[in-house]
């Protein structure tokens, strides 16, 4: 049995680092062992402009703990308002690393998103122009489509057809969590990639929903059934570079998740790495967890893989804490419902 495991340093190809006093406790549980991340714009109010993105840039970086290393790599909030010359004079100087598309009222702070499709097809087609990527929340914000069908109908009613209308833009469906967006992803060509989060890997709509309400386990996209988390799996561990690990990491302070009306998003920032050696070794793919979480996406995005390089290592349970303290308010940690025994070194 592999007891031992090296891989380049991983990225997260999509993270909620929130601002303030929670950035200031969240962003070490990522840096510790990610080099870097796509960091996202949902915050109030929005990252909308690139100066916006340079300010929120720097106050990542000032509250980046002495000796931890760690590159936020910025996206912008697209709105209806947003300017194409905008999003490409702040692609030219290096300062955003895709756009965020957030259908108006999908999820956590998104009521600035867009309503119509219409008005932001010049930014889609000067993003398609200069290779910038969208990074996109899949799902139909209509109050007729049942919860569970959201993404699958996504994918026919907005994201087929903008792909469609703007030939070479290249497009990460974030957070996937059927089996829908994986048969979608599998039969498009290159110019479309996938982001899979740690939790949708181990947790179906029982977890949620089954035998007491698990505010901890609600985020969105909502999780699925059964069947479509084995097709994320599957999809993950396969080794399709198309696929990789973008974590939505998304912390959100206890009285916020355990509320008669609670916050979408599970924290799994400090446990991800253990948690994904555990589900690729019971796939039998430990050999394709570098690839997912350290190869697929820098090649996606045009970026070398990182130089430096973790290991991991298994051995007896690795205790990790139910909560995080943060100026705001105590954050419970992604619990997997299993022992853990891949401890990063
Ligand atoms: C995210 C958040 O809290 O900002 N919540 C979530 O459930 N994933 C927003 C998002 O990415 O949808
Ligand atoms: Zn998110």
């Amino acid at each position: 049995m592999t007891d031992s495991l090296t891989l380049r340093r991983p990225d997260d190809w999509h993270l909620h680092l929130r601002d303030g006093a929670m950035l200031a406790a969240v962003l070490p549980e990522s840096a510790r062992h990610f080099a870097r991340a796509i960091v996202m714009p949902n915050l109030v109010p929005p990252v909308v402009t690139a100066h916006d993105a340079r300010a929120y840039r720097d106050r990542i970086l000032a509250a980046l703990p002495e000796g931890m290393a760690f590159t936020p790599l910025m996206t912008l909030y697209l709105t209806e308002k947003t300017e194409a010359q905008d999003v490409a004079a702040a692609h030219a100087e290096g300062l955003i690393t895709a756009v965020k598309l957030y259908p108006a009222g999908a999820t956590t702070n998104s009521a600035a998103g867009v309503r119509d499709f219409d008005k932001v097809r010049a930014v889609f087609e000067k993003m398609a122009e200069i290779g910038l990527p969208l990074c996109v929340h899949g799902e139909v914000t209509d109050p007729e489509v049942d919860i569970f069908d959201r993404e699958a109908v996504f994918i026919d009613r907005v994201l087929d057809p903008v792909r469609r209308a703007t030939p070479g833009l290249r497009v990460v469906m974030e957070h996937v969590t059927t089996s829908d967006a994986v048969a979608y992803v599998t039969s498009q060509d290159r110019d479309l990639a996938a982001t899979i989060t740690t939790h949708h890997l181990v947790i179906n709509r029982n977890h949620i929903l089954a035998g007491g309400i698990r505010p901890h386990y609600y985020c969105l996209p909502v999780a699925k059934r059964e069947s479509h988390r084995l097709a994320l799996r599957h999809a993950a561990t396969s080794g399709d570079a198309r696929f990789f690990l973008g974590t939505d990491s998304a912390p959100h302070t206890d009285p916020a998740k355990e509320s008669a009306c609670g916050c979408a998003g599970c924290f799994t920032a400090p446990n991800t790495l253990s948690i994904l050696a555990h589900v690729f070794e019971e796939e039998g793919a430990l050999s394709r967890l570098e690839g997912f979480t350290s190869l697929h996406g820098p090649a996606f995005y045009g970026l070398p893989p990182n130089d430096s390089r973790i290991t991991l290592t298994r051995g007896d349970a690795v205790p990790c804490p139910a909560k995080i303290d943060t100026g705001e308010g105590p954050v419970t940690v992604f619990d997997p419902g299993f022992p853990l025994h891949w401890r990063v070194d």
